[in-house]
């Protein structure tokens, strides 16, 4: 094996470590900015920059983040004290990543899907990412249910450039994280989100595996199995975990694990389905990679005021303990 795929492997363990998940930092200037206004502050760079830090110093944070995921804007920029960010965080024992994808932009002869974009120049990218410090990235596919969709097409079309940007990043020594994401959107049973999501996993798989990506190299970021956000019938964390597991056991043991989003699950839901996830036995660890259910309850406590800096890193820090104690209580289970 070569040092780089080494590399690979051993960043993977430490992401999915006992006990740890993964910060999603990482919105686009665009959505980061309408989140921002969302609770009245001004879209600006050096307030993307501030929250940002906010989130990374939070103190213990560590304990229960083993990376967090930033977009190409923040590694560009540094902490108060002139820090890089993915130098400063690493200080603070904890792994930079970057979003490498620019998008999901409309899919030419697909109407009303999405293609994700960013294989152009990306392997002059992840080198310079890597020069920086980051040890990770990520590339988010997306999948929405609907009467006639996700197509194969859409599917494919995906599972083939997550595949190209899994292989790329390992090339470079960066371990990837593959998302495809089948959407909450919509009114659908968990028994449609299951079937969609294996049939998605099953291109992935394909594709991942034509392009001779080492999956112990990489970590798999997927929605969990749920209904739509707009069924009628909310399923329970019990259900949610036997489903999903149902669709993961379709990797093989060598993948380095599973780190799921939130998906726009509310925070304390996510957790529950987390904690339900624990009581599967399963070859690889499965933890959390969340955005909106570990950063929403901060942003707002924060909302722009430097006064109350700590009541934003307080609420970030009873949702990562509490998604962080729910893999403890895995860890002492399979001891
Ligand atoms: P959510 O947990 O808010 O879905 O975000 C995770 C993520 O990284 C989406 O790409």
């Amino acid at each position: 094996m070569t040092t780089r795929a080494n590399n690979c492997r051993q960043i993977a363990e430490r992401l999915t470590a006992p006990g740890k998940g993964i910060l999603a930092a990482d919105e686009s200037i665009s959505t980061m900015s309408s989140r921002l206004e969302g609770v009245g502050v001004a879209p600006t760079a050096e307030n993307r920059r501030t929250y940002r830090e906010l989130l990374a110093t939070t103190t213990g944070l560590a304990d229960g983040v083993s990376g967090i995921i930033f977009c190409d804007e923040t590694l560009g920029q540094t902490f108060g004290d002139g820090r890089p960010f993915a130098e400063a965080v690493s200080e603070l024992g904890i792994l930079a990543g970057i979003k490498v994808d620019t998008g999901a932009k409309p899919c030419p002869g697909l109407p009303g899907e999405t293609i994700t974009e960013g294989l152009d120049g990306l392997p002059a990218r992840l080198a310079h990412y890597a020069e920086i410090g980051a040890t990770f990235a990520k590339w988010r596919a997306v999948l929405t249910i609907g009467d006639c969709t996700p197509t194969w097409g859409a599917i494919g079309a995906n599972a083939n450039a997550l595949a190209r940007y899994a292989a790329a990043c390992q090339e470079a020594g960066l371990v990837p994280i593959v998302e495809p994401e089948v959407m909450m959107t919509g009114s659908h049973p968990i028994t449609q989100c299951e079937q969609v999501t294996a049939t998605v996993h099953a291109a992935v798989r394909q594709q991942l595996s034509l392009l001779n990506v080492d999956l112990a190299g990489i970590v798999l970021k997927p929605n969990m199995v749920i209904e739509g956000e707009d069924c009628p019938q909310q399923s329970t964390p019990a259900e949610v975990a036997e489903a999903t597991v149902r669709v993961l056991r379709a990797w093989p043991a060598d993948l380095a694990g599973v780190a799921f989003l939130s998906g726009g699950q509310a925070p304390e839901r996510a957790t529950a389905n987390l904690e339900a996830l624990q009581n599967h036995q399963t070859p690889w660890p499965l933890t959390f990679s969340f955005g909106r259910a570990l950063v929403s309850p901060a942003l707002a406590a924060w909302a722009g005021d430097q006064a109350h800096v700590a009541d934003g890193q307080a609420a970030l820090s009873v949702h990562v303990a509490a998604n962080a104690a729910a893999r403890r209580r895995a860890t002492a289970q399979s001891a």
